[in-house]
């Protein structure tokens, strides 16, 4: 039986693999990262169309670079699989400090899925982002209710799917169905480099409202770049 504190998570019966479906685009999973998707990142990471907005990955994106994100990423998944399985009795299901679904997949009719991209919870950690919040940095979530950890999103999808809706539905369903329960996130301040229209968008349609611009905020391939930073305050 699979494990009830994957919940909502389904588990692919043949693969044994946990998903999330997204909830408007049900063609569309999020599963963990797997050893096979490194010529993904590589093809996608280096697209034009993708790498001048974001900040970490490296240009150009090599295959060196994708075995190293694999060795981080795939034993981390591995840790929050294990955890929930060691809690697998539990009469409550236990908060967790990421997801293990993090890959954008579209499914084909035929039952196979291709690599589209990434979206990931984690805590904010740009000064940027927790500016005015009295926190100078957030190591591990502290759980405080009276004062939310801050949290912040990351995420790219391959330029041949943009526009269709597919990222803000990613974003909106992994937040409802598994960061607000199974995070226990409640607060998020996110940011993008000044200019990225369609990722402001994109929190604009979730609701965020836009907080601040704040200029030369981070050298990004050379250059110092403005950063925009919008905030929510994420209901229970
Ligand atoms: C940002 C990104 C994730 C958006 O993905 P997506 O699936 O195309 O997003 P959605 O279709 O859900 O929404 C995009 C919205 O932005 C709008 N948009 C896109 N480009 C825009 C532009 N240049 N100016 C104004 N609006 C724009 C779209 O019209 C859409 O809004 P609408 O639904 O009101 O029409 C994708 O473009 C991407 O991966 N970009 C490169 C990496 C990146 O920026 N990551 C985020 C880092 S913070």
């Amino acid at each position: 039986m699979a494990n009830p504190q994957l919940h909502p998570l389904e588990v692919n019966p043949k693969t044994g693999e946990p998903f999330l479906r997204l909830l408007a685009h049900k063609n569309i999973i999020l599963t963990p990262l797997r050893l096979s998707d490194g010529p993904f990142l590589v093809s996608i990471l280096n697209d034009e169309h993708v790498y001048p907005w974001l900040i970490s990955p490296p240009y150009p994106y090599l295959p060196e670079h994708a075995e190293w994100w694999l060795n981080q990423v795939i034993p981390e998944t591995d840790k929050l699989l294990a955890e929930l399985e060691d809690a697998r009795n539990d009469p409550t299901l236990k908060i967790v400090n990421g997801c293990p679904a993090r890959v954008i997949r579209e499914v084909k009719e035929d039952g196979t899925d291709i690599f589209l991209g990434e979206i990931n919870l984690g805590l904010s950690h740009h000064w940027w982002e927790l500016e005015g919040s009295g926190k100078a940095s957030q190591e591990t979530p502290r759980r405080d209710p009276n004062d939310p950890d801050i949290w912040m999103v990351g995420d790219y999808l391959a330029s041949s799917h943009y526009g269709q809706g597919i990222m803000s539905d990613a974003f909106n369903t992994l937040l409802r169905q598994w960061g607000i329960p199974r995070m226990g996130v409640r607060r998020m301040v996110v940011s993008t480099l000044e200019g990225n229209k369609g990722s402001v968008r994109v929190f604009e349609k979730l609701g965020f409202k836009f907080r601040k611009t704040i200029d030369d905020t981070i050298e990004a391939r050379g250059t110092m770049r403005g950063c925009a930073c919008p905030g929510m305050d994420v209901g229970r």
